[in-house]
């Protein structure tokens, strides 16, 4: 497989020997560590999700749920032919456990360039490992990726950008990497309305994203059992709206054909994964949209798409010009 891999920082050629990436002055060292390339600091703010899809390693996986959920979500929202990408070079930005590195490789017979900022890429890695000589995956931000300006034909960051600091300063950094005619295609957390944000997880979160991952996870798995009964029972009583004073995900929106343990075991984790975080800055769709087209992009589509067994936020763009 070819490396595509440069210094973050300058953009110029590095170089594998022994177990490090070197850049040709030999002052810049990027260390493999478990055969991954590593481009950031192992401590950073998304350690929250490293321990999660640590915990959690397979929940998510269609392969382990025997379901189409994740591949009905990728080409619900890419559109993508798994034949034409077999043969571009993709990128993926924030993999956590793989779910879509996963469906990516199963679908086609093309090279998966995939970063992550959390260890999760340790359980990518091991979930994908069969495929591993078409998974060129890395420990690296969206801020400092370790690929030249203008390289891929296709880019997907799915559920990522709302968990970073900047929405703006990812959605630009995506776009650098994507060249002129390269399709860029991002699902995430919607504002829907001004009662987005009175919901039970802004109120706590900025209690809970400051207990310790285990207390928390602790704290969620002793309550999960009645938050679903009292979920589900304002959902039949038709007062959904409700739900959002109960400190649980939306259980709504889970696939239909999961088993009661799976659907406690989803909501755990995706109520972890709501309330762990160091950020979450859901965005107006429209919002979104402008990001994209004031740095050179032509929006294809801005909008929900519905796909079986769930729904995403997407916008998705051609980028149209070199910055
Ligand atoms: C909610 S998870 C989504 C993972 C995966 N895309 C999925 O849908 O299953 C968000 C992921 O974004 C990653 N992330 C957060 N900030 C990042 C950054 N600055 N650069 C790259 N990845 C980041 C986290 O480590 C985490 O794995």
């Amino acid at each position: 497989m070819e490396s595509l891999y440069c210094s973050p920082k300058t953009g110029l050629p590095i170089k594998k020997i022994g177990d490090n990436f070197i850049s040709e002055s030999g002052d810049e060292k990027f260390p493999i560590v478990n055969e991954i390339p590593r481009f950031c600091l192992a401590k950073n703010y998304s350690k929250n999700f490293g321990f999660q899809w640590q915990k959690f390693d397979t929940t998510q996986l269609d392969k382990n749920n025997n379901l189409k959920f994740s591949e009905n979500r990728f080409y619900g929202s890419t559109q993508w032919n798994p034949k034409v990408i077999s043969k571009q070079n993709v990128l993926e930005v924030g993999s956590g456990a793989g779910r879509f590195s996963e469906v990516f490789l199963k679908t086609t017979t093309g090279i998966l360039h995939s970063i992550d900022y959390s260890n999760a890429v340790e359980v990518n890695l091991k979930n994908n490992y069969k495929y591993k000589n078409r998974l060129a995956i890395s420990q690296a931000s969206i801020y400092e990726m370790p690929f030249p300006d203008s390289t891929f034909d296709k880019v997907f960051c799915f559920g990522v950008l709302q968990h970073t600091p900047s929405f703006k300063k990812s959605v630009v950094a995506l776009i650098q990497k994507a060249k002129k005619g390269g399709e860029i295609v991002v699902d995430f957390y919607p504002i829907k309305g001004w009662y987005t944000k009175i919901h039970s997880k802004y109120i706590l979160r900025p209690l809970t994203k400051r207990l310790p991952n285990k207390i928390l996870l602790k704290l969620i798995s002793i309550n999960v059992g009645w938050m679903i009964i009292v979920f589900d029972f304002l959902c039949s009583l038709k007062l959904k709206f409700l739900t959002r004073f109960i400190p649980i995900t939306d259980i709504s929106n889970f696939p239909k054909q999961l088993t009661r343990k799976q659907r406690k075991e989803w909501a755990i984790m995706d109520t972890f994964d709501g309330f762990s975080p160091e950020y979450d800055n859901p965005m107006r769709i429209k919002d979104v949209k402008k990001i994209f087209a004031e740095n050179g992009c032509g929006i294809n589509f801005a909008g929900v798409i519905n796909y079986e067994g769930g729904s995403s936020a997407v916008v998705k763009v051609t980028k149209l010009k070199d910055q």
